[in-house]
């Protein structure tokens, strides 16, 4: 490591955890020089062993030190953990800095949030944008999917580098800038949402061909690796049929991990910010609410005797099986894609984000943690038509759907004959039902309403806003 005057330092990054410690070694392997800051000297000390010759790095974990070593204007990007430690460090970083100077919130920060410190630190004279950071560990050593959006001018200033850094699709960068305000880590966290969902959507898929079909664990691992070679290719589904091929002895790892999954809450914030729009996103619900479901398991355990009821097994060549599924996993992700897009859609109209689906879709194909083949279809869509409301409203996409739908509905006969819980898949088939029907049961819901309430309806014979009484 080369020793480097003060005050030259490109860019400085705070906290050097696992997305901090990854992103800055990415940064320095382009040649930018990079300064970081964390108070533990454990994970300073770790770092500098970690960098190699030719990098230009400074670790502290002094705050004046660091803020010394960057060249002015000073940019300097935020890795950690979304809430407090986020106000912590920037106060702990304000008084030290100049009128120019700019903050980017790396994090999985609440669009919120992001909005309340873009005002309280505009009025300063700094400069703060929302960047969400995909990929984990891998993605933010060899290149992450970014989503800038807030203060354009000062995010220009920073592209080079972000431009080198993130992943790369076809020679073009998984980074653009997306929307104004707290547009980048609205993004981010709908991009979550959607991940919750399809990682939903795998579990289920492993549990039908376990629970229902009756296949061994090294035969769903084929399948899944085979899958992954067509249509289906995705980052999750490859991760999955790694993991799936990971023994402890003679058992495999899978089967020995309990199956109380943790969150720390983006899917939540998609599900209940979709809420506030009312926009409905149910795969994300349904997977949001399988988490939760899965930590009460003594109560399971419990409802497992009490409530225990044996189907009986489906009688078809694996073949059948196998090919059945693999199209209703197909049509399944498609509308948990489209129901987190429909999200960004409106949530782009209501905070005034001027997001372009073409461009989020161009920034996922690569680097992030739902990039899939499918994204490429999604960006065409986009592009063919700006104003898409949802892209099952997209002819292309639309034919994809119409041809894997009556696996789909065989595939759920078949599971709920049987008993096997597969809420993240019937509500993506209900979400396609419910967006196809031409007439809807709330025509019901509405007389209900004005029954008991006197909540008034609309007619479809007639203008105006009418009120019956009804007994
Ligand atoms: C990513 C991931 C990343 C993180 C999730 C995990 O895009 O790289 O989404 O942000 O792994 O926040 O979320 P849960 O802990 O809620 O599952």
């Amino acid at each position: 490591m080369s020793i480097d005057k003060m005050n030259n330092y490109d860019f400085g990054i705070v906290g050097l955890g696992v997305m901090g410690r990854n992103l800055l070694l990415n940064i320095a392997d382009k040649g930018f020089a990079i300064a970081g800051l964390d108070l533990d000297p454990q994970k300073a000390e770790s770092l500098e062993a970690e960098a190699s010759e030719g990098h230009r790095i400074k670790v502290t974990t002094q705050v004046k030190e660091f803020i010394g070593a960057l060249q002015q204007p000073r940019a300097i990007m935020l890795l950690v953990p979304a809430g407090k430690p986020v106000d912590m460090a920037i106060a702990s970083l304000v008084p030290l800095l100049d009128k120019g100077d700019i903050i980017i919130d790396g994090g999985n920060s609440y669009f919120a949030d992001t909005d309340r410190r873009f005002n309280e630190l505009s009025g300063m004279g700094i400069h703060f944008f929302g960047m969400g950071i995909s990929g984990g560990e891998s993605g933010a050593r060899r290149g992450p999917s970014l989503m800038p959006g807030g203060d354009k001018k000062a995010y220009e200033r920073l592209r080079p580098i972000f431009e080198a850094v993130s992943a790369k699709v076809n020679g073009e960068p998984c980074v653009e800038f997306l929307g104004n305000g707290s547009a980048g880590n609205y993004v981010k966290m709908v991009h979550n949402g959607i991940e919750y969902g399809i990682m939903q959507l795998i579990a289920e898929t492993y549990d039908l061909m376990k629970r229902l079909y009756g296949f061994d664990t090294q035969t769903v691992q084929q399948t899944f690796e085979k899958w992954n070679e067509g249509e289906l290719n995705s980052f999750l589904l490859e991760i999955t049929a790694q993991i799936l091929k990971k023994k402890e002895g003679d058992q495999y790892l899978v089967d020995l991990i309990s199956d109380w999954a943790r969150s720390k809450g983006t899917g939540k914030w998609t599900s209940q910010n979709a809420m506030d729009l009312q926009v409905p996103v149910p795969v994300i619900d349904a997977a949001v609410n399988m988490r939760d479901m899965s930590k009460y398991k003594p109560e399971r355990l419990e409802a497992a005797k009490l409530l225990h009821w044996d189907g009986h097994a489906v009688d078809l060549p694996a073949t059948t099986l196998i090919d059945r599924l693999k199209q209703a996993l197909y049509f399944v992700i498609i509308t948990t894609y489209a129901q987190g897009l429909a999200q960004l859609t409106v949530a782009s109209e209501s905070y005034s984000y001027e997001l372009d689906l073409r461009v989020v879709t161009k920034v996922w194909r690569g680097g992030c943690i739902i990039r899939a083949a499918l994204l490429e279809d999604f960006r065409k869509a986009y592009a063919a038509n700006p104003d898409l409301r949802n892209i099952l409203l997209d002819n292309t996409i639309a034919q994809k759907l119409l041809s894997t739908q009556a696996s789909l509905r065989e595939v759920l006969k078949d599971a709920i004959a049987n008993g096997i819980p597969v809420s993240g898949y019937v509500n993506a088939l209900s979400y396609f039902d419910a967006y196809r029907s031409e007439k809807l049961p709330t025509n019901i819901i509405q007389a209900q309403r004005d029954y008991f309430g006197a909540h008034t309806y609309e007619r479809i014979d007639q203008e105006g806003i009418f009120h019956t009484l009804w007994d």
